[in-house]
């Protein structure tokens, strides 16, 4: 039997839609996976009832016939679904990893990324590799056509609010096109998070996340959501954006701010009457095989 802890992941960190990922230090999911006949899954924990069990329908059974890996895999939900916090992209990427070791596949992490990203196409109803890539890569990573990663340690709280938001609608708000003055704005806001990344620098980091083309349209999707960017500034947040295709807000922060921006993000949706959850935590590792 292989075990794997698979992390969350926050996506897009605004300016860097579809391209840029962090690897999140919590929370995650937990996959216990073995050999056998025929593909079979157990789901348990956080929105564990709104995830089918069904190998043709969920994300892991993908990775695994894409794999030809049959297998029986237990997966303890850390990861709420529908949350933006790339909760199928944690299972697809510890799923792929547990199967290739337990078959001895000789491919590198680097090689799951696109076999993970089609698991994931099972729930978002495209293959996008911004997840996944940090999932198993760890740090910051840039999921394009040459995919690289940075070992950043920056501060984030991401705040999760008690309402969903399916991946299929975030995506039908981003436009299908974009101003030249908006796309230069935008290049030079993902410029600088990546200079922020390479330094370890919440201050860049922050300034980079806030762009104008796809985070104000998914902001409407999130009950309270200017309240909660504006408390979390007022916390001392450096920036502030959608994570992922949303629900969750995350903020970049200096460490000593973590737990008032905490604080302040939770108690803002409060007054919008939505009930959250805060995790202080920070840029991860990558899913890890339990013994490695
Ligand atoms: N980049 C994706 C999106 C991440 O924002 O739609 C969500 O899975």
């Amino acid at each position: 039997m292989v075990t794997v802890r698979a992390p969350a992941t926050s996506a897009n960190l605004g300016s860097g839609f579809d391209v840029f990922g962090v690897a999140l230090s919590r929370p995650a999911d937990v996959l216990r996976v073995e050999r056998a006949e025929r593909t079979t899954i157990e789901v348990t924990g956080v929105g564990s009832e709104y995830i089918p069990e069904d190998p043709g329908k969920n994300t892991v059974g993908a990775v695994a016939e894409a794999l030809d890996a049959p297998a029986h895999i237990r997966i303890e939900k850390g990861v709420r679904p529908s949350s933006g916090l790339g909760s199928s992209a944690a299972s697809a990427a510890g799923a792929a990893l547990a199967l290739a070791r337990l078959y001895d596949r000789n491919r590198t992490r680097r090689d799951l990324i696109p076999v993970a990203a089609e698991g994931e196409a099972v729930v978002s109803g495209e293959p996008h590799a911004d997840n996944v890539t940090p999932a198993l890569l760890g740090g910051f990573t840039v999921a394009s056509d040459r995919v690289t990663d940075v070992g950043a340690t920056v501060p984030l709280v991401v705040c999760l609010p008690e309402i969903a938001v399916s991946t299929r609608d975030a995506r039908r708000v981003v436009p299908e096109s974009t101003s030249m003055d908006d796309l230069v704005h935008t290049v030079g806001r993902a410029a600088t998070l990546a200079v922020g990344m390479c330094r370890s620098d919440p201050a860049l980091v922050g300034a980079g996340m806030e762009e104008r083309v796809v985070t104000p349209r998914r902001a409407r999707l999130i009950t309270g959501y200017d309240g909660v960017r504006e408390a979390a500034l007022g916390a001392g947040a450096t920036g502030v954006t959608v994570s992922g295709a949303g629900p969750a807000v995350l903020a970049a922060c200096p460490d000593p701010c973590r737990r008032d921006v905490a604080g302040a993000m939770v108690d803002a949706f409060a007054d919008a009457g939505v009930e959250a959850r805060a995790y202080q935590t920070r840029i991860g590792r990558g899913a890890t095989v339990y013994g490695d």
